[in-house]
């Protein structure tokens, strides 16, 4: 008979006793069993009080990216990733991006947008103005919630309302433009738009709905771009015109767009993690804006000068934060920060944006050149070499020659630990 996952009272449990039902859940061992309870960096208890049923914490490699240049700065950026190629390929394109002097970033400022939806309006325009009739009052009522933020140089700045058609007929869409400053911003935002609802129905006599934040975040852009002199980009500048045919795919196939920008995210979401941030809301962000003019297109862009040199650039939403949540929690997010020696979360979205450029760099260089596997299969040959059971200098050995052979399978593996062992 299959056990029943309805546990009552799960929550209220003490991780032990959580941790106690899930053993005997999923039959672990005390092998199993140790891995659980505990926490080497994040401390366990920190931990039971971020998220709910906590069991124990889920680590992952944090590497760091050198030779990157942004804005004139030499940094080290640490990368919090499952995947292997992401850190070195990074590092590779940073360095070839060093010949045209690095990235240069920029942003539109930590601007927000929080959404109330207003439904049953039968005059949905003249409700829309009715709402705009009352910006300043909008603008106050929602900064009365967060004299901090205001007192920072933030809160609510403007408003906009839209009519928006839907599969229910229009509906009247008041959007809160809030300057977050060093904060996502996902808090201040939501209270304010909770705020805000009791007036809008009364001025517009409609049903607010929804209060909530927007995570297509198209007023809190970072902008990055660089330059590869075509005499630093191996095997050569012939491989320059193979980028811009890569990108190009990009542009004009979502097929081939979303691997695009998937690689990008490797970079983005990498850094994201690595500080503390909401990598979903990053993400969210990014895929829609890259969808914004109806089809889902590549986030950067490649180019010639007029010297033959590539000159790369990407816009995305960025909305990183370096106060509230795991940013401040999680010591390894305070250590990342700390690393990157950022004091804003605008300067920390420029780098990410540049990160995210850097990476699509070293990815389109790759399939242009040679293709992904070559440098792939190195490293993930050790991960098959471990996984088939090979220790210390073993690993190397069985990997290399799973590369040598082109068969980098966890059987063939086997086979060569056992060929070795036995010498
Ligand atoms: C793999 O994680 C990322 C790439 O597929 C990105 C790309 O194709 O541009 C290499």
């Amino acid at each position: 008979m299959s056990k029943s996952s309805r546990i009552p009272g799960f929550h209220k449990m003490s991780m032990e006793e959580r941790i106690k039902v899930v053993k005997e859940f999923a039959d672990l061992t005390d092998e199993e069993m140790a891995l659980l309870g505990k926490s080497s960096v994040l401390g366990i208890d920190t931990a039971d009080r971020m998220i709910e049923n906590v069991i124990g914490t889920f680590e992952l490699p944090l590497g760091i990216v050198p030779n990157m240049t942004v804005n004139g700065r030499d940094i080290l950026v640490p990368l919090a990733v499952e995947e292997s190629s992401v850190v070195a390929a990074l590092a590779n394109a940073a360095r070839m991006a060093r010949s045209g002097g690095g990235f240069v970033a920029s942003s539109s400022g930590p601007i927000m947008i929080g959404q109330i939806q207003t439904v049953n309006v039968s005059d949905p325009f003249a409700a829309k103005l009715k709402i705009l009739e009352h910006r300043e009052e909008i603008i106050d009522l929602a900064n009365e919630n967060d004299p901090v933020l205001v007192k920072l140089g933030g809160g609510c700045k403007d408003i906009e309302v839209r009519v928006v058609d839907s599969a229910l007929g229009p509906m009247v869409v008041t959007h809160i433009l809030v300057d977050t400053r060093d904060a996502m911003g996902a808090n201040a935002v939501n209270t304010m738009a909770e705020a805000l609802a009791p007036h809008i129905e009364k001025w517009t006599g409609g049903r607010v709905f929804l209060r909530i934040l927007s995570n297509l975040a198209d007023r809190r852009l970072a902008r990055a771009r660089c330059l590869v002199k075509k005499d630093a980009i191996p095997p050569g500048p012939e491989v320059i015109d193979g980028i811009i045919t890569a990108w190009a795919l990009a542009d004009a196939d979502p097929y081939r767009a979303a691997t695009h920008n998937k690689g990008i995210m490797n970079g983005v979401s990498a850094l994201v993690i690595a500080t503390g941030n909401d990598f979903r809301a990053i993400e969210a962000g990014a895929h829609s804006y890259a969808a914004r003019s109806g089809r889902y297109r590549s986030l950067t862009r490649w180019e010639k000068d007029e010297n033959g040199d590539l000159v790369g650039s990407i816009e995305m939403p960025l909305a990183v934060g370096l106060v509230g949540g795991a940013t401040v929690l999680h010591p390894m997010a305070k250590l990342a920060v700390k690393i990157l020696g950022v004091k804003t979360a605008t300067e920390l979205a420029e780098i990410a944006a540049a990160v995210g450029l850097c990476q699509n760099l070293a990815a389109l260089r790759v399939l242009a050149a040679e293709g992904v596997q070559r440098g792939h299969m190195s490293l993930h040959a050790k991960n098959i070499a471990v996984m088939a059971g090979a220790q210390g200098d073993e690993i190397d050995v069985v990997a290399q020659r799973l590369v040598q052979e082109g068969k980098v399978r966890v059987d063939r593996a086997e086979e060569i630990l056992k060929e070795i062992r036995g010498k």
